[in-house]
This record gives structure tokens, sequence and C-alpha cells, in this order.
């Protein structure tokens, strides 16, 4: 045997260790992770406050350096290779999002890694990146679950981090004002407050884990049809107390370090170089302290954009590079105002914590999202009818369930657009002419890898569960006759730059879901939708199911709902109308001019098109009545009001009480089931006021063991209660009686009170 003296073996070993260390501290570091060389300065001393740090940094930096932090370089991995090698290095350095700004390395400032990220990180495929694909943000705001919403955004800012991003471009708060609004999926619903806590709360959570987040898109880029040339019009009361508002609330909750300006005009300028949305509201009126960045191609001028208050050009410089150069060398932008646009970005970058901590490559948690994501799912699919108690389903006592169409065999449907999470392997389904799990397309139609059938499956392994794909009403009905339950899903794929032409259900589904319900009244429907739209079969379907667009986890999310182990409790952030004539717009603004159609460049032959209007007015004449506001007010009754949502079990409200600033009753469960209730709280105004007749001013979401109950006590927010007074470009209270409504929805309302207010300005 060769056994090598103990001594001996020591030193081969320790030869060995050294060499490997001698590896590590050469050929190893490149694969350290890059950051800027720091030098020692005084600016990166964290006890200094952000403010600090980011003027003793700009007090360094040359014009150019300066002119170079305030616009983007290009988007990166798009077009053809950069011919300038300034430009080639820097995207070099990109980690392949939607945009980079150069960092300036000889200062310790670093590159902006900026990323979609609405659901989920976007953009993984080209580089074979998984992130988690969660469900809509407007599935989020269905769970009316302010820590719920933090986790989300927690979720994705880990997930940007460990992909080496260090900014979010997420956290749109638009409202639907528009419910055929392309990209309702990526908001927070129709009401501002909700809107903006939920928004608000999960941009918190994402900026919680050191990257840069922002709200967009500012403001009033309600439907996406003209959406680059569509000027919307409304009065400054209407702005402040509607679509503002929900910014202005999410930006209080999150103090965001960027604001992504909308693509459309607002009373005639263009949002990017709107003065009164930039320098008079958002800036001086919310004192915001983060940079303002124009939506991607979205800057229209140099001087006009400076001066009204927009900070950084994306995803180029073709206005604020150059351009601005000499406008602040000929004087038409002052130094200062180029000084400040620098001064945000930079207190920004500091105050989130990017220079101190930057993003370190890490394989992304993808089962600790998945976990997440199921239960976002499951908090967010709401019960929109249950007739005589068809869900929950009983495996033990079913025999056969049929599955029909929405490809259910395979997965569950996404949206499209910016916001689009590339699926792991691919899209499940295969849209002609293209092969099985190619890329995405923008603004194609893209099922996520869950499948509601083997969820179904796996929860009634004693049932023969079958698929039939719908695409013929024959045999979708015989299958439908055959079975003890049929669930037929549909579908409403929505996605950034286009609308829903109408509220139906497009390719002919409801003559499915009228086929199916007619066959078997046990049926149950499940739609996977990007917002509201209309059912004109809703009175012969046994229960109805909206699951919006449910992320990767979606499908076994809907089957915990579907039978019962998950009690659901999520509640409609949209109303649903009963027809397209009750909606304050009955034709989409626009839709009537006949567009130049263009497809997104580089799109293969079947991807969808794209729109180009001319210029054309938006006149919001509903004004303050958005959404629910105008059923009330217009007394119209929606299909599923807004704040809608069934339980499994059942809850009852008494003992109402109230005092200025608080709110107090109780919630029983009178059912034999745990569940979860949404209480909601709206107050009606005094006639003084002219406001829609309620709105709503406070929730508060409760679980509560069989037969329990619990006295709740919320708080009224002074500004809740408020109008805004455009004179006195000021909120305030008017004196008078209030009126507060409680109950589990907005049209469900069983307890009533008044409250007498003197009246002040909220501040
Ligand atoms: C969208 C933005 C997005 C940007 C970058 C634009 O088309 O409107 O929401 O952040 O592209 O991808």
């Amino acid at each position: 045997m060769n056994v090598l003296p103990q001594g001996k073996a020591w030193g081969l070993l320790t030869g060995l260790l050294a060499l490997s260390v001698g590896l590590h501290s050469s050929a190893w570091a490149q694969f350290e992770p890059r950051r800027p060389t720091a030098p020692q300065s005084p600016w990166m001393d964290r006890t200094l406050s952000p403010d600090r740090r980011a003027d003793l940094v700009s007090a360094q930096m040359t014009l150019d350096e300066k002119i170079s932090l305030v616009h983007g370089v290009r988007f990166p991995d798009f077009g053809l290779p950069p011919t300038d090698p300034a430009t080639a290095a820097v995207l070099a350095r990109s980690n392949g999002g939607a945009g980079i700004v150069s960092g300036i390395p000889r200062l310790g400032i670093p590159d902006l890694n900026m990323a979609d990220a609405a659901v989920g990180v976007t953009r993984g495929a080209l580089r074979s990146r998984y992130s988690t694909a969660l469900p809509s943000a407007l599935a989020l705001a269905a769970s009316w679950d302010i820590g719920l919403a933090e986790q989300y955004g927690a979720l994705i800012g880990r997930e940007l981090r460990d992909q080496g991003y260090n900014v979010s471009l997420g956290g749109g708060v638009n409202i639907a004002r528009e419910p055929r609004n392309g990209r309702n999926f990526e908001y927070q619903g129709e009401d501002p407050i909700l809107a903006g806590r939920m928004g608000g709360r999960m941009m918190r959570g994402l900026q919680a884990q050191r990257v840069i987040g922002g709200v967009k898109h500012y403001a009033v880029n309600d439907q996406e049809t003209g959406r680059n040339t569509a000027n919307a019009v409304l009065d400054k009361r209407t702005l402040r107390e509607t679509d503002l508002l929900a910014f202005e609330v999410a930006i209080k909750e999150a103090d965001p370090g960027m604001v992504m300006t909308s693509y459309n005009r607002i009373n005639g300028d263009y949002a990017s170089e709107n003065a009164y949305l930039l320098n008079d509201v958002l800036k001086k009126a919310w004192g915001f302290k983060g940079f303002v960045l124009s939506d991607w191609g979205g800057t229209h001028s140099t001087v006009k954009a400076a001066l009204a208050g927009l900070d950084q050009e994306q995803p180029e410089g073709q206005f604020f590079g150059v351009a601005l150069k000499q406008a602040v060398q000929n004087g038409t932008v002052p130094i200062s105002r180029l000084d400040d646009m620098v001064h945000r970005i930079l207190r920004t970058e500091f105050a989130s914590g990017i220079v101190d901590e930057p993003p370190v490559h890490r394989v992304v948690d993808v089962f600790g999202g998945l976990a997440v994501a199921q239960q976002v799912a499951e908090q967010s699919i709401v019960l929109l009818q249950n007739t005589r108690g068809l869900l929950p389903l009983n495996a033990r006592r079913l025999h056969s369930i049929a599955l029909i169409g929405s490809h259910a065999d395979v997965g569950v449907l996404s949206g499209g657009g910016s916001a689009q999470v590339d699926p792991p392997g691919g899209n499940a389904i295969i849209p002609p002419p293209l092969a099985p799990g190619s890329l995405p397309f923008f603004g194609g139609v893209v099922y996520y890898p869950s499948s509601p059938l083997k969820a179904i499956r796996a929860h009634a392994p004693q049932a023969r569960v079958e698929y039939d794909s719908g695409s013929d009403l024959t045999s979708a009905v015989a299958l439908a006759r055959r079975v003890d339950v049929p669930i037929v899903f549909v579908t409403q794929p929505m996605s950034e730059g286009r609308d829903a032409p109408t509220l139906a259900l497009p390719d002919n589904q409801d003559a499915l879901v009228a086929a199916v319900t007619t066959a078997n009244p046990r049926t149950i429907v499940v739609l996977e939708t990007g917002g509201p739209v209309t059912m004109p079969w809703s009175k012969h379907a046994g229960a109805i199911v909206e699951a919006w667009y449910p992320g990767i986890r979606g499908a076994e999310a809907l089957a915990n709902i579907l039978f019962g182990d998950v009690n659901p409790s999520a509640k409609l952030p949209v109303t649903f109308a009963r027809s397209e004539a009750d909606l304050p717009h009955p034709v989409l603004p626009g839709s009537d001019i006949t567009p130049e159609m263009r497809a997104f460049p580089g799109a293969p032959p079947n991807a969808p098109k794209f729109p180009m209007l001319p210029p054309f007015d938006i006149p919001y004449t509903e004004g303050l009545k958005v959404g629910y506001k105008w059923y009330d007010a217009e007394n119209k009754t929606p299909l599923f009001p807004f704040g809608h949502g069934l339980s499994y079990a059942t809850f009852a409200y008494s003992g109402i009480s109230m005092e200025p600033g608080r709110i107090t009753f109780t919630v029983k469960n009178t059912s034999q089931r745990a569940g979860v209730e949404i209480a909601q709280v709206y107050v009606g105004l005094p006639p003084a006021a002219h406001e829609p007749p309620k709105r709503l001013v406070a929730w508060q979401k409760i679980t509560l063991a069989p037969g329990a109950s619990q006295t709740l006590t919320l708080l009224l927010e002074p500004q809740y209660l408020s109008v805004f007074n455009v004179e006195r470009d000021t909120w305030e209270v008017l004196p008078g009686e209030y009126k507060l409504f409680v109950g589990s929805s907005s049209r469900t309302l069983p307890l009533t009170g008044t409250l007498s207010l003197s009246g002040s300005r909220t501040r």
C-alpha cells in the first residue's frame, strides 16, 4: 500500500490549498460581483443624509457626467448593435432589462439597470433567467390585503436583486376609469384609495429590498387606444380627487424613488412636459423628492420638459443628451435645473441602498416564489356567484368532471406587453404558426404551465376528469351533459398597446358558456380576464369564479378554492357592468377613428398590430363618477358591484357607532366554516360637496372561526373625507352630515349611521 507519511500528506494538502487560494485571488476574481470602484470619498459615508451625499458627489461632476445621468443609453438587447464604442461599453454592462443609465465609475456611482416588474421580473428568457410570475396586479388588489401587497413587492424586489437589477419599472396605479383598458391587469382597480394603498404598499415592500422603485404612468393613462396621441380632458378637482389621488396615496405610502410619466397628454400638455402635474402637484404639493422619468419614447422636448419637471429621459437621450447640454450652455435651461435633476437621481440612489449594497447575482428562490404566488392567487380569486351552494365541490361525491375551453389542460393565461413575465419552458400553448415553447412576442397570448386539469385531478383522484377544447360546441355540450360538473374556462387576453374593443369575451366564448350552462345547470364558469367582462349567461351558471391572470401557481390555487381547501375571500376592485351601454363611454374613446396599424418592430407575422391614431381628446365627462361612483350616481345596477365577493362562510354585521375620526362595528361568522371577511366602510359627503353618493374610505380583512365575532374600530383618514378646493388649492372637510355605510360590498351595506363634522382644512 502506498501510504504517505503523515507529515508529507499534510504538506501536499497545504500545497494544494495554497494553489487554490492563489487561483482564487487571480482567476476567480472575474466572478466577483462587479462593483464600481468606489474611492473612499466623503459621499460614501453612510452616516450622512442622502441629500448631503448627493450634493457632495454632484459637486465633483463634470457637465458631461451630469448629462449622462439624466438620460438612458438605449433599450438593451434591442435593435442593431451600437457602432459608438462608448455606448457599446455601457451596453456590455447591461443586465438585459428595458433600460440602462450609465453610472460614473470614477465616483462610485453605479449604472441603473432597469427592469419592468409589474407582476414579476420580465425579459428573463433571452438570458435564461427564471422569475416568479405572480398573479396580475389587479388580482392583488382583489385581496384588499395590504400585508400581502408588501410581500408581493418584496418578492419582486428580491428577484430583481438576485438577477442583478437595481431599478424596478413596475408600480402602475392608474385607476380603472376605462374598464376596457388593456393594462388594467397591471394596475390596482378603480378606486383611488384602494389602488393607492395597495400599489404603495407593494412598492414599499419592493424598496425594502434595496431596489429603486417607482409608480407609473403619471397620469390619466386610462386607456391604450391612442395612448401616444390622446389628450385626457378633466377639470382640476376631478384630477386631484380621482386619478391623481391614487398616486398621492401611493407616494405617501411608499416614498418611491421614481415617478414615470405617461405617454398621453393631460389638458393639452404631454405628461412629460406638464408643469401642473410635475412641478405644481407632484413636487410642490406632495413634496416628492425622487426623480421623474419619461415613459419609453415619451419625451417630446428639451426645454419645455426640463422646465416642467422631467428629470430623466428614457430610453435614450434624444432630448436630454446633447440637446440638453446645449440648452444649459446657452442658458435656456438654467444649470440649477440640471443640478436639481442630478440631485434627485443621486439622492434616490443613496436613499435606496443601491450604492452601498449593490445587487449580487444569485439563483432566484424558486420554491419561495411559488409559495408566495400561490398565496396571492388564493387570496385574490373572487367567488362571484354560487347558486345553491354548488361550491365547494366534494370530491368524494363526484364521479365525473369536465374541463372545457381555454387550454385548461395545460395552463393559465397571463397579461401581455412589457409586464409579461416569461413562462418557464416557454409558452404552454402553441399560438400558430409558432413552435412549441417559443419565446413570447410583445403583446402575444402567453400561458403559464400551471395546469387546471392536473390540479383538479389531484383533488378528485376517484373521479373521471376529462378535457374538451371547446372548439366544437356539439362535443362540448355532449361532454357537459355526461358529467356531474362541467367547468368551463373563459379567457380575455389583454396587453399593453391595445384595449379590449368591447366588454364581451372574445372569440365567441359567450356562445360556448351559454351552450354548456344550458346543457348542465351545475356548470362552474372560471374567468381568466384582465378586467371586467359582460356575462349574458350569468343567470344560468351554477357558479362563477373570477381568477384574473392567476400566475404560475394559478391552477393549484384555483383547485384549492373549488374544492374548499381554501375559503375564498377576495372582493372585486372593479365594477362588472351588465352591458356596454351602462358605461360612462359606451364606445371606447378613439376606437371609431380609423387607425394605421403597426406591428411591434421585430414581431413575427402573426403578432398583434398596434393602432397609431391621430391626436384626439378624451373628455372624461363622468368626472368624479369613476367606477362604482358612476353606477351609484346614475342609478344603474351592475352585474357584480365593486367590493363584491362571496365566501363559503356567511357573515352578519351589527352594532355601528361612530365619532369623528373612527367607526366601530361588529362582524360575526354565522356559518359552520372558518372564513375571511373584508369589511368595507363607505362615506356619503354632505350635499354641498356635490360628490357621487358614496366613496370607500376604510376596510379591514378579518379571519373568523365558525360562530366567532369581532368588534372592529377603523380610523377615518381626514383626507378621505375631504374634497379638493381648487380656488384655495387645498383639501378640506366640509361642515355637515356625513352618512356612513358598512358592509360586505358597495351594494350590500347593512349598517348605516350619520356623523356631524364641523369642517376643516386637511392640510
Ligand atoms: C411602457 C412602460 C414600460 C416601458 C419599458 C413602455 O412601453 O408603457 O410601462 O416600463 O415601456 O419597457
